[in-house]
Formats: structure tokens, sequence, C-alpha cells
């Protein structure tokens, strides 16, 4: 059976105050409508429609290929707006999913149960309810005394015996198409507001004598919408405990999740443990039992098995494993540190390749360099890799031992089992084992490697 999810995403979203469409601002990371999408994906089987009006522009390049879009203009209504949908659907979906683009917390699961709900219906329509105590806002259900659904009462028009029910309506829908597509234009243009509401339908349906079957959730958290930026963050902060509970329930130790700030988008490894104030960001990956935290920033970084990231910041880069970072190092984009690296405090470390073993312990800058394995930076040592306007590589071998304060005037190479004398200003390349001190370094004598361990 084909089913096909219609998106909601016209209206303006006046009370958010923003030059920014309602739907991108981010929650977890990820606009709002990216979270839609993904509980949408679950049940439907088609590609999914999304009706665009206000920031028609900017919705439309953020959704890329993940959805069609149709324009709704001018907005007037809820039913107005999933008939723009009509054209591009008639004849190529059995079953019409229709939600809102502004409920990030609805699960895919409610909706499966909701499209399993219509499945099995007679009637043209199935939609999602929930019971609540402070129903503001939300169209009130007025049940048949079999159970089936027979209105949706607005709360406007509502009378004061109505506004006491407290089963509403989610806005969350699932329709036989066919019916569907007649069905909207037998809506009546609603009189206070000229707009044509979805919610109608309803008693259409009971108008052709078919019932509609509603799908009653049990937790009302996931029926959320946002309206302003209040809402916003009561939705950003029960979507952080989602998430972070999933990584708990999957084996992740959090000492406190509240202060854990996860994107939807990371992935965590079992045994690892999550610190206080730590944000995990983009496409950020992350192994088994890793340490990390307190106080880290990173993001869309790959991060190995057995680190340890302590008061550190990482964009763009990968650890593999045992590797010891921090406190307060920083991590660019591009910077690879391999097995067993240790990363001491004050580095910074760009478009660089750290082999296995390398230590830098202090106050360092390493940037588009290639070090060797089990090279030692020393303190304070700086890659002068811009000459104002260009880049220049420096290449370190293996062993090497670089003295405190060593400036490598890029581009620049140092020789397998170098050594430079601390405050040393390397213009030169350095031939292996080899020693080299001074302003400007000069070589001065050949060293003897000791045999590795
Ligand atoms: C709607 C329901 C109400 C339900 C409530 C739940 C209707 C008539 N009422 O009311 O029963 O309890 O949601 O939140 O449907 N939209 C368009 N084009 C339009 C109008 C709206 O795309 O012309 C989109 C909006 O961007 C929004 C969604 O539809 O995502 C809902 O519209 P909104 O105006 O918020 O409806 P409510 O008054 O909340
Ligand atoms: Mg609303």
């Amino acid at each position: 059976m084909r089913v096909t999810a219609v998106l909601l995403a016209a209206g303006q979203g006046t009370r958010m105050k923003s030059g920014l469409p309602k739907v991108l601002h981010a929650i977890a990371g990820k606009p709002m409508i990216w979270h839609a999408l993904q509980a949408i994906s679950q049940s439907t089987t088609e590609k999914p429609v999304v009706v665009v009006g206000h920031g028609a522009d900017e919705v439309t390049k953020y959704l890329g290929d993940s959805a069609q879009t149709v324009l709704q203009e001018p907005q007037l209504g809820t039913g107005h707006a999933v008939m723009q949908a009509e054209s591009l659907l008639k004849g190529k979906t059995d079953l019409v999913v229709v939600c809102y683009s502004d409920m990030p917390l609805l699960r895919g699961e409610t909706l499966q149960k909701l499209v399993e709900t219509q499945k099995n219906n007679k009637g043209p329509i199935s939609m999602l309810t929930v019971t609540a105590d402070d129903p503001h806002g939300f169209g009130r259900i007025i049940r048949k005394p079999d159970g089936t659904v027979e209105a949706i009462v607005e709360e406007y028009v509502a009378t004061p015996e109505q506004l006491q029910i407290k089963e509403l309506n989610v806005g969350g829908y699932c329709f036989d198409a066919d019916w569907l597509w007649d069905a909207l234009h037998r809506i009546p243009k609603n009189p206070k507001k000229g707009e044509y509401y979805l919610t109608d339908t309803v008693e259409l349906a009971t108008k052709d004598g078919l019932p509609v079957q509603a799908t009653l959730m049990d937790d009302v958290e996931e029926t959320i919408g946002i309206n302003n930026r209040v809402h916003l963050a009561e939705v950003e902060a029960a979507m952080r405990r989602r998430i972070n509970e999933d990584h708990m329930l999957n084996g992740v130790t959090m000492i406190d999740p509240a202060s854990a700030y996860i994107e939807a988008s990371v992935k965590i490894g079992r045994d690892t443990v999550i610190m206080p104030n730590t944000y995990l960001h983009g496409k950020t990956e992350i192994g088994e039992s890793n340490v990390i935290g307190p106080n880290s920033i990173i993001r869309d970084t790959k991060i190995g098995n057995f680190c340890k990231v302590l008061a550190s910041v990482t964009e763009g880069a990968v650890l593999e494993d045992h590797v010891d970072m921090g406190p307060f190092a920083r991590l660019r984009k591009g910077a690879h540190l391999g097995n067993h690296v240790h990363m001491g405090n004050f580095g910074e470390v760009k478009d660089s390749y750290l082999f296995e073993g390398v230590k830098m312990g202090h106050f360092s800058y390493i940037g588009n360099a290639q070090i060797g394995a089990n090279t030692n930076i020393g303190a304070g040592t700086i890659t002068c890799n811009y000459d104002g306007e260009k880049k220049h590589p420096t290449e370190i071998g293996e062993d090497v031992f670089i003295g405190s304060d060593t400036m490598l005037v890029a581009p620049v190479k140092l020789g397998a089992g170098a050594r430079t004398g601390a405050g040393a200003v390397v213009t030169k390349n350095v031939p292996e084992d080899t020693l080299v001190v001074g302003v400007p370094a000069r070589a001065i004598r050949k060293l003897e490697r000791k045999a590795k361990k």
C-alpha cells in the first residue's frame, strides 16, 4: 500500500519574531522540519510532500532532495494547504498522512500506529488525539456514543460545555486518498476567518455516514507544538532528555544528563562516559570506552576507542584510539591524531597528521604538518606555516625531538631522529639524525639514535 505524507509548513510563525522561517529553527542541532521528516519516514512508503508558503525559498532550499514541495499562496487554512498537494499525489498514493512541521517531538512510532489504525478503518479518516489538562488552543474532539469521532470543534467557536472537553486534536491525520481529494473541495469556507479547515473533513465523513477513528496518544509531551521561542526552549529540553536517555539505554554513561548537550545526529559507543558540560555537535561519531569532558565542545569529529578528551574543543578532526587530550587543547579542521597521541594543555592542531605516539605536551601550534611516529614536540613549538600570503607544509620524521620554543619556518623538513635545541629557528631542512641549534639553526653534530624499546 502506498502511503505518502503531506507536511504543512506554509504558516508564517509570526510569534517566533524571526527572520528565519519557523520550521528552520533548530532543535537539538537540526531544523524542526528535519525531525518531522524523520518521524514520517517510518510510516510512509513514498517521498513526502511539504507545503511551503512563508519563507518558501529558504525551506525548499533546505529540503533539497529529501521532499517534494508545493507552494501555498495565499495561505487559506489547513484544508486549503493539503489541497495544494492534490495535483502531485492524485492517483499516486493510497493513504495520505498529514501532519504539521512544528511538532518535532511527535514520534515515528505514533504515526505508525495512526497508519495502522487507518488501514483497519472502513471509513476515510483516522486521527491522533490526546487528553490534556491544559487544552488551550487545541480543537476539541466530539465523540459519538460508539466511540468514533463526530467532529472537531475549534476553540474559538466552542460552546462553554465543549470547552470542558479534555480530548484534543493533535494535528496528525491519515486519510484514504481518493476520499480526501474529493472531500477537500467540499470543505465550506469558514464564515469567520474565510479559511478552509482540514478539521472540517471529519464532519464531511460523518455526513457521508463513514466512521472516523481516533488513536489516543499516551504521551502529551509529543504533542507540544512550537509557536514562540518559549516553546522552542521547552521542546529543546524535552528532545535533549529523549536523546540522552536513548544513549544511556544503549550503554553510554552520563554523569549529569541535564548538562550533556548532544545533537540528534551524534553517535556514541558503549561504555563511553560523557562528563558534565559537554557539547557534541554535528556529524560527531564517538567509539567505545572513551571519557569525554567535562567542559568539552566536540563538533564533526570522529573519536575511536579508549580516548580521553578533557576540557577541549575539536572541530572537523579525527582521533584514533587511546588518544589523551587536554585540558585546554584545540583541534581544528583536518587535525588527525593517531593511536596513543598525547596532546596536553594549550596546543592547537590544524590540517596536520600526528602519527602514533606523538607527544605534544604544552603550548604548541602545529599547522599543515606531518609529524612522524613517537616524535616529541617540546613546549612552545610553532610551525610558522603562513608567510602572509600562502600556507606551507612542515614534515617531521619519526623519533624526532623538537626542543622547547623551536620555530619551524615552513616549508621545511626534518629527517627521522633529528633534534633541535631550545629556541632554535629552523629555516632549512634538517637531515636525519642531526642536531641543529641557534638562530637560524645550524647543524652542529651527527647523532646516534637510541634503539627502539
Ligand atoms: C490546528 C487544528 C486544531 C489542532 C491544532 C493542533 C485546524 C483548523 N485546527 O490549529 O484542531 O488542535 O492545530 O496544534 O487545522 N498551515 C499551512 N497553511 C495554512 C494554515 C496553516 O501550511 O494556510 C500550517 C501551519 O504552518 C502549521 C499547521 O498548518 O504548521 C497548523 O496551522 P495552525 O494555524 O497552527 O493551526 P492551529 O490553529 O494550531
Ligand atoms: Mg498551531
